[in-house]
């Protein structure tokens, strides 16, 4: 499976860095969307779904989590670990996000406004929707 990572410009100086983040051009979408998570619970697993038609970027902002991601025939494990690294996610993969560490902020970018209707929840399911689909 192709792991699509982006590797965002750090504008940095004596002052610290700085990550700036357009949509079109560090974000190939239209950004209709931000929601981030934090104080996540130790050994806690969130995720569980595939969507219809979102697409997202994930950054961790600070400490560390991992992302399983599952086409419907491969899974990958990528850790997210740097505020300058953003993870695509297209709408027809399978996520979890787990590991996180007591410090971890995962922000994501998203193409849609939230809409449970375009969520698939059940995997039985994302097998028939990306089978049907390929
Ligand atoms: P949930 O879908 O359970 O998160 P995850 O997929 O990461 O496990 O979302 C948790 C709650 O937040 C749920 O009540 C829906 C709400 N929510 C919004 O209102 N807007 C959003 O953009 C998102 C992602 C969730």
């Amino acid at each position: 499976m192709e792991v699509k990572k982006i590797t965002f410009q750090i504008h940095g100086d004596d002052r610290g860095q700085l990550i700036a983040l357009e949509e079109f051009k560090e974000v190939p979408f239209d950004i209709k969307r931000v929601y981030y998570m934090y104080d996540t619970g130790e050994g806690v697993r969130r995720g569980f779904h595939a969507h219809k038609c979102l697409e997202q970027i994930l950054i961790c902002i600070h400490g560390s989590c991992k992302i399983l991601l599952d086409n419907g025939t491969e899974k990958e494990i990528v850790p997210l670990d740097k505020p300058y690294e953003g993870l695509y996610v297209s709408n027809d993969m399978w996520r979890e996000m787990y590991d996180f560490s007591p410090d971890a902020v995962l922000m994501v970018l998203a193409s849609e406004l939230y809409d449970e209707a375009d969520y698939i929840r059940d995997y039985d399911a994302f097998l028939e929707y990306v089978n049907k689909h390929a």
